[in-house]
């Protein structure tokens, strides 16, 4: 067995695997980053000193891949932040679409860092489901990632449940056919719809080294940059700004649209969401209706220089994207009613929540396109119902999301809350196990269920759950906040359960 890299050897690791990869592994990773050398030393048989030796210099490409196979986290799922795609469909799309002085009828997107795969297919599944509006456009859809082990998966387009914990079933159903062993194929010609390759956002070679001929239109790189250095992260938005046409956009993950502060980049303030857009200040969608041109659109050319020495001026025609005027006057949208139903929830005036949203889920009905939000709202609903006291409709909307998405463990763990209001201490503790089935790490879960089977004078179980649970809390940072904790951090939760008495 590999022994314990010294710190010092740490220390000169992260840096010089920060260089490489832009993957940031500060002090408090270095448990992870130990582990993961460890076995990358072991897939590459070599030594430590040998390895270290080789990072100084520039590393072939077998260390990098085994590097990023073994370091990067390419936690991911279908439909991931369904905000981001309604707002996708109802603002920037149709933005796209109907914009009159359009030429071209084409739209490319890239997904930077796609981890397995998920995101890319994601905008193929919502391209497909908008095919009567996106009638005769040309759609690319690109998946990259520095991980090619990753990359593979997403080639053959093959996932477990685990990936499919957000998708509507209705999604399901159309577009994936279960195979052997519980897993999920995705339909052939939405695999057909994204072209994967492998690129190090970090490369010095990139952009020039790609064989893109055309720029961009919207760019997705949610959920890596948070792993970047400030060093790393600028670098990589530089190059990607490089990418995008003017006015295309630049989509972050939620807690990353703080990082893009290039000025060749303004934001774009939606409901929950921050995104930028390439190009001076326009008008925000809080002035949304109708939408204008707030300036002259001019014909600013992308200028990446291509392999060849090409640039894309070169080509024939040059693309734009805008939002300018719409020949009508948009309906109201749904990420926008959802939200302004979930500050009605947040600021406690649930009567009126519960109002917008059976607005929203009945305007569903027949409606294709509405697939996005129906669980968010029918999920937001029985909250809304539950913080009334209307515990039998809060139960029926509960059932009625869990029939929409029937993997997602999130909605049983409601379901579960639900029933113990109601003093349903047995279908609670049927909920929770339900909600560990499709999620065995969900600590929450673990944890109530433990305090339920106590309650049921079941102590040897209940000690399992909490066991489950402190295993699991032990992988976490003390200050990481849990999900469904109502802002627990893990170290307090660790305390509780070390100073229950069964334990
Ligand atoms: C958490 S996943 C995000 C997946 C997807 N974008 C999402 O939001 O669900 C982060 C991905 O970034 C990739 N990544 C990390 N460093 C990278 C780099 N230097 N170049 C390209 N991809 C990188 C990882 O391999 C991983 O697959």
């Amino acid at each position: 067995m590999i022994k314990d890299i010294p710190k010092n050897m740490l220390n000169e690791l992260s840096r010089l695997i920060s260089t490489h990869t832009g993957l940031h592994f500060p002090e408090k990773k270095w448990n992870a980053l130990n582990k993961g050398i460890k076995s990358v030393i072991n897939d590459l048989d070599t030594d430590i000193h040998q390895f270290i030796r080789c990072l100084h210099s520039s590393p072939p490409k077998n260390i990098i891949d085994s590097l990023t196979a073994r370091l990067t986290i390419g936690e991911t799922y279908f439909l991931r932040d369904k905000n981001f795609f309604q707002i996708l469909q109802d603002h920037i799309l149709r933005g796209v679409i109907e914009h009159p002085k359009r030429k071209t009828k084409k739209i490319i997107f890239w997904s930077a860092g796609c981890a397995s795969g998920e995101e890319p297919y994601s905008i193929a599944i919502l391209i497909d489901q908008m095919s009567p509006v996106l009638k005769n456009w040309d759609i690319t859809i690109i998946g990259s990632d520095i991980n090619p082990v990753a990359l593979n998966k997403a080639r053959k387009g093959i996932y477990s449940n685990w990936s499919l914990r957000g998708t509507p079933e209705k999604i399901i159903k159309k577009y994936f056919t279960p195979t052997a062993g519980n897993y999920f194929e995705i339909a052939p010609h939405i695999r057909q719809m994204v072209r994967f390759f492998q690129l190090n956002l970090m490369d010095d070679n990139y952009p020039a080294s790609l064989n893109f001929y055309e720029a961009m239109d919207i760019i997705l790189c949610r959920n890596v940059l948070m792993y970047f250095n400030e060093q790393g992260r600028n670098s990589a938005i530089q190059k990607l700004s490089q990418l995008l046409i003017e006015n295309g956009w630049l989509i972050t993950g939620p807690a990353e649209s703080g990082f893009v502060n290039l000025s060749e980049f303004s934001s774009v303030r939606f409901p929950n969401a921050l995104y930028h857009r390439k190009g001076p200040p326009r008008k925000t969608i809080e002035n949304f209706n109708p939408i204008r041109i707030s300036r002259k659109v001019h014909s600013t050319r992308p200028t990446v220089t291509v392999k060849s020495g090409k640039r894309f001026t070169d080509r024939k025609y040059v693309r734009r994207i805008t939002d300018g005027v719409v020949t009508r006057p948009p309906k109201k949208q749904k990420y926008v009613m959802y939200q302004e139903a979930l500050n009605d929830y947040n600021r406690g005036d649930y009567l009126q929540s519960v109002k917008k949203l059976l607005t929203i889920i009945s305007k569903g009905k027949n409606n294709n396109n509405s697939f996005l939000m129906k669980t968010e709202s029918m999920i937001l609903l029985a909250k809304s119902y539950a913080n009334i006291g209307e515990l039998a409709q809060a139960k029926t909307w509960c059932e009625k999301a869990i029939n929409t998405e029937k993997l997602n463990p999130e909605i049983y763990y409601l379901l579960s809350t639900i029933f113990q209001s109601s003093g349903n201490i047995d279908d609670s503790v049927k909920s929770l196990k339900q909600s560990i089935y499709l999620d065995p790490e969900f600590i929450m879960a673990h944890f109530t269920l433990g305090m339920l089977l106590l309650q049921k004078n079941a102590p040897a179980e209940s000690r399992k759950s909490m066991q489950n649970a402190l295993s699991l809390l032990e992988l976490q940072g003390a200050e990481e906040v849990l999900p469904y904790s109502e802002g627990m951090a893990a170290g307090r939760l660790i305390e509780t359960i070390k100073s229950m008495k069964t334990n």
